[in-house]
């Protein structure tokens, strides 16, 4: 068995070794050659005399050829600090060439390629050490997970990926059924329901690292088809839930990472955090929080403030500390036309020096301005960025201009890992694509007042979700065991009984035989690795992922098929 280039040092000096790699870079050096060999593990130097006899093969030698060379390890003249084996270089005495590469259509060594070329040879640019180090990053946070819930008295279960159709949230992917004419399968949003059922078989503690498939629109952290390290448990609480992924999560940073991370995590209300933060992922690395100023403007002549405030909305403020100069009259525009992308009309300014000025100073009378000192803590030069409206708008495109900022201004440390749970969440969302309330969660989660379903705009779920750097990362709930009030979520969601039991009858038929109390937790593998990494790419994380119009470019998938194979699904294309 091979064993890695880069184990070697100089303990090894005078061993006579054979290696196998690729050429990374050849250096000719008009007598001396010397090659940086890269294996899985790194680079190795080789080096190659003229009066060596392997030194006609080295003069051969290109980029990303594939060979097998015999040497003696000795100490290099120059030591390279940046390299493991930077100590020591391979005297070579032979080599064999065991393949050779075409001209490549990009320079691995300098990465400069457009992501889409380096997507259609992704094999070519998994080679590169910054993308191999994330996949072998992914592996060792699985292998973590694994571990812990292992050792944690959790069986690994598969479920099926061909599955029925059930309301998830986003679109199913189908599969059409050869067998049973007009039929189709759905692949598994998330494993859900199976491992619901999992805790009406008695195995009590589930997990998998699942597979799950969404149709949903592409962003920079989502993808079609990702990765679930899914976790289901009987005759628990919420504490109990959130206990275990915690020790899961400081397991997984220490084994992927060598990171010790502080447990228990901060936890959060979902209405403290879209409050302060604009947000139910709140980024809490930086400060900047939403200050809700109308109470200073209800007296206000200004008449935009007076009809917000009178309407029931409300007017919110965040201020950049010591940003006042830097900030033009153009700069502002430029925001404005930035949360105007989140239904903000306006974006009003204070510049504060003592006194106020900007665009809506002429309304800062002394009690509004007293108000505002007080309640900012303003210091000279500071910057107050403001909206008026209603509550969602407001919070929504102050968050997104808090994040904005962050990142302009550089305020959000790099190597800080926050980890936060949010808790409280609505079990009801309005949805204005289906004209009414859909779950904020999923239709199995557990109500906090199983008798108060019918205020659905404040009715809350036992749920929560674990947020890291302002990703959500994981998500889960307790789960609704007693069939009665999966009966009385179902009506609230305006599912009418026949409709209920065609979509998941097996589920209601399994909540009448003795289903044990039971909750769970889903963490988004891939978002997680993002995170660890340091990248905001998901595509750095997954060996062959998509592009954001859901398509491979490496394999051309999804692609046209065969009139054959389409009359034997039975399907005729429009
Ligand atoms: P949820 O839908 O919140 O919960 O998913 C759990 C976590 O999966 C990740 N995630 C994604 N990652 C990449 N691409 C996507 N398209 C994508 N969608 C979701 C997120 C998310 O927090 N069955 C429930 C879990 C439970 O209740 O136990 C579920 O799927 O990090």
């Amino acid at each position: 068995m091979k064993v890695n280039n880069t184990d070697f040092n100089k303990t090894n000096v005078g061993e006579i070794v054979t290696l196998n790699g690729w050429v990374s870079k050849k250096r000719d050096l008009g007598g001396l050659i010397f090659i940086d060999l890269r294996d899985r593990s790194g680079i190795i130097q080789l080096a190659i005399n003229p009066e060596s006899p392997a030194y006609g093969t080295a003069l051969k030698l290109k980029n990303e050829f594939v060979v097998k060379i015999i040497g003696e390890i000795v100490l290099r003249e120059n030591a390279n600090d940046n390299l493991k084996t930077g100590e020591i270089e391979v005297n070579v005495t032979d080599i064999e060439i065991l393949n050779e590469s075409s001209e490549l259509p990009f320079d691995l060594n300098n990465m400069t390629a457009l992501e889409d070329t380096r997507l259609k040879y992704r094999y070519l640019d998994l080679r590169r050490s910054e993308l191999k180090d994330k996949i072998v990053l992914k592996h060792k946070i699985m292998q973590g997970a694994r571990e812990f819930l292992n050792k944690n008295d959790f069986l690994e279960i598969e479920t099926p990926i061909l599955c029925k159709s059930t309301p998830e949230g986003a679109r199913d992917y189908l599969v059409p059924s050869r067998v049973n004419k007009g039929s189709f399968y759905a692949l598994p949003q998330s494993p859900q329901l199976f491992k619901q059922l999992l805790m009406m078989s008695g195995f009590e503690r589930y997990y998998q690292i699942a597979r799950c498939f969404r149709d949903e629109d592409l962003r920079a952290d989502r993808q079609p088809e990702f990765t679930q390290i899914d976790m289901e448990m009987s005759f628990v609480s919420e504490e109990d839930v959130m206990n275990l992924t915690e020790g899961l999560l400081a397991h997984i940073c220490k084994v992927s990472k060598g990171m010790d991370i502080k447990t228990p995590f901060v936890r959060m209300s979902y209405n403290e955090a879209i409050g302060l933060y604009g947000s139910d992922k709140p980024d809490t690395r930086f400060d900047m929080k939403i200050n809700d100023i109308t109470e200073g403007f209800k007296n206000t002549d200004f008449t935009v403030f007076k009809d917000v405030i009178s309407g029931g909305g409300i007017i919110n403020a965040i201020v950049v500390k010591n940003g006042a100069d830097g900030y033009s009259r153009k700069d502002i525009d430029k925001l404005t036309e930035f949360v105007k992308t989140y239904k903000a009309n306006a974006l009003a300014f204070l510049k504060y020096n003592g006194e106020f000025t900007g665009s809506i100073a002429k309304f800062v009378d002394e009690k509004a301005g007293n108000y505002l000192k007080e309640n900012l803590n303003l210091e000279d030069n500071d910057l107050i960025l403001i909206i008026a409206g209603d509550y969602k708008m407001v919070k929504t495109s102050l968050g997104a201009l808090r994040l904005k900022l962050g990142k302009d201004l550089d305020l959000i440390p790099k190597d800080k890992f926050n980890f936060l749970w949010v808790t409280d969440f609505p079990m009801f969302e309005y949805s204005e694509e289906e004209g009414r309330f859909v779950s904020c969660h999923h239709p199995f989660t557990h109500p906090a007042d199983v008798d108060n379903l019918s205020d659905k705009e404040n009715a809350l779920a036992r749920a929560y979700d674990i947020v890291l750097n302002g990703y959500e990362i994981g998500g889960g709930s307790i789960r609704i065991h007693d069939p009665k009030v999966q009966e009385k979520v179902l009506e609230a969601l305006e599912f009418s009984k026949e409709d209920a039991y065609d979509k998941f009858g097996f589920l209601l038929d399994a909540l009448t035989f003795g289903a044990p109390p039971h909750g769970g937790l889903a963490l988004g593998l891939e978002r997680l690795t993002m995170i660890l990494a340091g990248t905001d790419n998901i595509r750095d994380v997954i060996a062959f992922p998509k592009t954001t119009s859901a398509s491979c470019l490496m394999t051309e998938a999804p692609n046209e098929v065969s009139a054959k194979q389409l009359d034997e699904l039975h399907i005729g294309l429009k």
